[in-house]
């Protein structure tokens, strides 16, 4: 696919099959997100993917994380909870390094992780893959970060949702650049 045509058709895909996705394919949507650009050359990204039973486990923390800060709610807010996960046979989760120098900055770690989710949206897209970026409060739950390693200073970019496509969604109109756009001369 050429690359304006992904750039301009990509759309987010929160419903996909439960089908596997090959890990060569996978491989490539990170090599994707690892070609994203990046200040000092830190590549402050960190990739999780998760597939299989990892996403029962990542559930499972959620669902306990949950449940410590809302001990009162009914069963199946924990059991829905503990299901999210599986809405997709793979997630990338995308971690970001805080900057160990001085001239490196937070931001800019977390922009260039983010020019890194992005990409592999991109190529998700451009495979044939529905893929859809999620955060929500779980992507700031301490307990998440814990499961990935994460000191609770540190951030998640994002969670991409990546099956094969299980809808078909219209193409979208989206408003023009014109009201967010100005040229100065
Ligand atoms: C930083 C970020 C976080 C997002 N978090 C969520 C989310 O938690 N849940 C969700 O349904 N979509 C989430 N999205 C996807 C947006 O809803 C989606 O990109 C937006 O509706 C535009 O649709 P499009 O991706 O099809 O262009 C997120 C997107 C970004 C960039």
């Amino acid at each position: 696919m050429e690359l304006f045509e992904a750039i301009n058709t990509r759309h987010s895909v929160g419903k996909v099959k439960a089908d596997a996705v090959p890990r060569e394919l996978i491989e490539k949507l990170l090599d994707a997100g690892n070609n994203a650009p990046n200040h000092y050359k830190v590549r402050p990204w960190r990739f999780f993917v998760l597939t299989g039973d990892a996403r029962n486990k990542l559930g499972d923390v959620m669902a306990a994380s949950q449940h410590d800060r809302m001990p009162d709610a009914p069963k199946e807010a924990f059991d829905k909870t503990r299901t999210l996960p599986l809405r997709a046979p793979v997630i990338i989760a995308v971690g970001v390094d805080m900057p160990v120098e001085t001239k490196v900055l937070e931001i800019e770690n977390f922009s260039a992780a983010s020019a890194a989710c992005q990409n592999i949206l991109l190529a998700a897209h451009a495979s044939g893959l529905g893929a859809i970026w999620r955060t929500g409060d779980w992507a700031r739950d301490s307990k998440v970060k814990e499961f990935f390693g994460f000191s609770d200073d540190q951030h998640i970019a994002g969670f991409i949702y990546i099956g094969y496509p299980d809808v078909i969604v219209d193409p979208l109109v989206r408003p023009s650049v014109e009201d967010r756009t100005a040229w100065m001369e």
